[in-house]
């Protein structure tokens, strides 16, 4: 933890205002429906409570009214749409599941949830699966993408429910999408995006096969992101950003390479980004903040063990507790 306890006060984290920054984007008290903009509101609220947990105030927003918005959004087919009304799509599915876990609700999906409650989002999410290749669409139209295969299994395991796919050709999918370099691009041939690095370690580490992993050759790929001013960005050649603190780091650790990157640059390079006073962080110093940098940020610090910020796991992100609750673990 050297050097950053004696960082300046600008550079301390200003957790209370990064609380009061989230709280405020509820800014229709009853009605999660107003929480960001609309195509997002789901994956909104999943950034936000998470934050929240975070930064250890996990009851700064109402549970109750929380479970009832996402339990609004869901489909008879299952899945869940971004608001209510909208269509049913595979991202936003994940972060119901992810929003159920991180609230200890997943037995009010399967009391409330639509047909047979968790059951039936499994078949949303299985009946997505292209059976040929492996991979799966994001929703009914098709289009595929490794975002939707690392969703499926995400939120299929939290389910209990990864025997509705085959495991084993989505394994395949992703060996596919291996490039010379180490590290995986959206579809196979597609350049290296570290964004889709994180969906294709994640994905392996849910089937169980991080063997599959040029660990080494990916690992120095990774620890390149680190540019001049300590931030990182996702491909070579490309502007530093907070949001790659997530997929950058979070790939570095499942792979066990987090040193790789110099831990106090980036620190301070993170805390450079927030506005200490109103709350938030944005993508680089000065610019606007906005929740996604704000959730993305704090994932970062808190997967560079930054004092008072909770463990997060690097494969689902979520709190490490929920995980281990959901998978039995103790503690
Ligand atoms: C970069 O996006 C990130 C990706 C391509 C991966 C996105 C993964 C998901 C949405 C899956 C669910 C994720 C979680 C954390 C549960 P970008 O649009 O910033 O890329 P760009 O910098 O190339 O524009
Ligand atoms: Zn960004």
């Amino acid at each position: 933890m050297s050097g950053i306890q004696e960082l300046p006060d600008e550079l301390q984290l200003a957790a209370a205002a990064h609380v009061k920054y989230i709280q405020s984007l509820d800014t229709k008290k009853d009605e999660y429906e107003y929480w960001l903009t609309e195509h997002l509101r789901l994956n909104g609220l999943y950034w936000g409570l998470t934050a929240l947990h975070l930064l250890r105030h996990p009851d700064a927003l109402p549970r109750g009214e929380a479970i009832d918005f996402v339990l609004s959004c869901q489909h008879e087919s299952g899945g869940f749409g971004a608001a209510p009304g909208h269509d049913a799509h595979m991202l936003y599915t994940v972060s119901a599941v992810q929003i159920f876990v991180l609230l200890d609700a997943l037995d009010e999906l399967e009391k409330r949830g639509k047909g047979n409650g968790k059951a039936q989002v499994g078949k949303f999410l299985a009946d997505l699966q292209n059976r040929e290749t492996g991979t799966f669409a994001g929703d009914e139209w098709g289009e595929e993408d490794t975002r939707f295969l690392y969703g499926a299994l995400n939120a299929l395991s939290l389910l209990g429910l990864l025997h509705l796919v085959d495991v084993n050709k989505a394994v395949d999918y992703i060996a596919a999408c291996a490039n010379y370099d180490g590290g995986y691009g959206v579809s196979p041939g597609a350049e290296t995006h570290s964004g889709q690095i994180f969906t294709c370690l994640a994905a392996l580490s849910i089937a169980g096969r991080k063997d599959l992993i040029d660990a080494d050759k990916l690992g120095g790929w990774l620890s390149e992101r680190q540019v001049a001013c300590g931030g990182l960005n996702g491909r070579p050649e490309k502007k530093e950003d907070v949001c790659y603190n997530w997929w950058v780091l979070s790939s570095l650790e499942m792979i066990g390479r987090t040193h790789w990157v110099d831990r106090e640059k980036l620190i301070k390079f993170t805390l450079s980004c927030q506005d200490s006073e109103r709350g938030g962080l944005s993508d680089r110093p000065g610019d606007m903040v906005d929740i996604w940098h704000t959730f993305f940020g704090l994932t970062g610090l808190s997967l560079l063990k930054y004092p008072g910020v909770e463990a997060i796991d690097p494969v689902y992100c979520l709190p490490k507790y929920t995980i281990d609750r959901v998978f039995g673990k103790a503690g």
